[in-house]
């Protein structure tokens, strides 16, 4: 992404903090900025703490930041891709993110991640080889009361079993197999 095309998604502010309001995954992070009294030497700790709600670092994550800490969105873009370890929104046109959280695993995560792998012929942190759908895993999405949580893009959804999330991954996909 450019500095210009950037500055451009500044504009969907109002849009993103208006989601951000309705989605529990913000509020945690912000709680998280806030224990770090929204320092600005806080930013890689506060995007380690996004990418494990998350799952991964979408534009509209990157500039919610920025804004709640008073950074240029080209400082905290630049940081989120120098850093190997941060994850910045996968290929896929779909994402699905596996909460692997203590709540979710003991409610059989690890069982719905493995039929989403098996199905989709992919690990986590891989996407399709027809850049259908980009899987990867969250550390608690704030959803624990109704694990296990997967989120589709970008919807957090409740009590999931193999057999819901492959209902899923078909309904994207358009096959049955
Ligand atoms: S452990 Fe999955 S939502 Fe908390």
């Amino acid at each position: 992404m450019t500095a210009t095309l950037l500055s451009k998604k500044q504009n969907r502010l109002p849009r993103i903090l208006e989601h951000a309001s309705g989605d529990k995954r913000f509020k945690i992070l912000e709680a998280h900025m806030k224990k770090h009294q929204f320092k600005h030497d806080a930013l890689i700790e506060v995007l380690h703490k996004a990418q494990e709600l998350f799952g991964f670092l979408e534009d509209d994550l990157l500039l919610f930041i920025a804004y709640k800490l008073k950074l240029p969105a080209s400082r905290v873009y630049g940081v989120a891709t120098f850093y190997h370890f941060f994850t910045l929104k996968p290929k896929g046109r779909h994402t699905c993110v596996v909460c692997m959280g203590t709540a979710c695993y003991v409610k059989g995560a690890d069982k719905v991640l493995a039929a989403i792998e098996e199905h989709a012929g992919i690990k986590a942190g891989e996407t399709t080889p027809d850049n259908q759908v980009s899987l990867l895993t969250a550390r608690c999405i704030g959803a624990c009361g109704i694990a296990p949580a997967v989120v589709y893009d970008g919807t957090v959804t409740p009590r999931q079993t193999p057999e819901t999330a492959l209902e899923q991954l078909k309904g994207w996909t358009g096959h049955g197999h």
